[in-house]
């Protein structure tokens, strides 16, 4: 699966995928994962990517052009799904996670300040995608959220694909249960006598009881 990730920041992410089970993932060529820094996309002299917004108003807008520039240069490399991320967006849910892996190349796109002109949205977007209902100073976190919940779907990135299939979401209302390990007895908190008893059928039973759900 191909990432391309485009930014006013590219070292934060460069950073944040330099770790963990996503670097070996690119390592295994699970992934690859290509940044982009916006700047480079630009056609002024100091590489401006915001202006002021027409109409008025708080706040600078990214400028069209760079965007338009990285995703054109990006397709012609390799066709893929355009996201953008934007805090009023279809919020992200397990299920549009599965659905963004069986995908062969998704390319985010990371906004900054007070958000992204709308041509942008209206000729080159596919989708916007939000991580929330708060309000981030950009995308770039949203993206390197994508990263890891959708890298997690690929076969082969977790070491036990198993281990997968019992996380909370992977079903409709699956939630993980509470796990316990070594030591047995911590300042006298103990762990619950089922879960040492070996009992296999207990153990599902009791998992199945304590289930951990939200509070709403
Ligand atoms: C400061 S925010 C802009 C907020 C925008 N003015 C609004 O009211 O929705 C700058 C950028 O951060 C990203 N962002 C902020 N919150 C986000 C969220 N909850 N989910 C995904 N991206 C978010 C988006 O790319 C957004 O364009």
């Amino acid at each position: 699966m191909n990432f391309s990730i485009v930014s006013i920041f590219p070292d934060m992410l460069k950073n944040f995928i330099a770790y963990g089970l996503i670097d070996k993932a690119i390592e295994k060529k699970l992934v690859n994962i290509d940044v982009y820094d916006l700047r480079n996309f630009t056609t002024n002299k100091h590489k401006k990517v915001d202006d002021k917004p027409f109409g008025g108003g708080s706040g600078m807008v990214m400028k069209p052009e760079p965007f338009f520039n990285a995703v054109n240069h990006i397709q012609k490399k390799m066709k893929g799904k355009v996201i953008l991320f934007s805090a009023y967006a279809e919020l992200l849910t397990q299920k549009k996670v599965k659905e963004l892996s069986d995908e062969d190349h998704l390319i985010l796109l990371c906004g900054r300040y007070e958000g992204v002109d709308q041509r942008v949205i209206d000729e080159i977007v596919d989708e916007e995608i939000s991580i929330g209902e708060y309000v981030l100073m950009g995308g770039e976190v949203a993206a390197e959220v994508i990263l890891e919940s959708v890298s997690r779907m690929i076969y082969g990135v977790v070491g036990n694909p198993e281990s997968v299939k019992t996380d909370s979401f992977f079903y409709d209302n699956q939630f993980a249960f509470p796990q316990y390990t070594q030591p047995r007895d911590y300042k006298d908190l103990k762990v619950p006598e089922v879960l040492l008893s070996g009992n296999h059928r207990d153990i599902i039973e009791w998992r199945k009881r304590n289930i951990k759900r939200r509070k709403t």
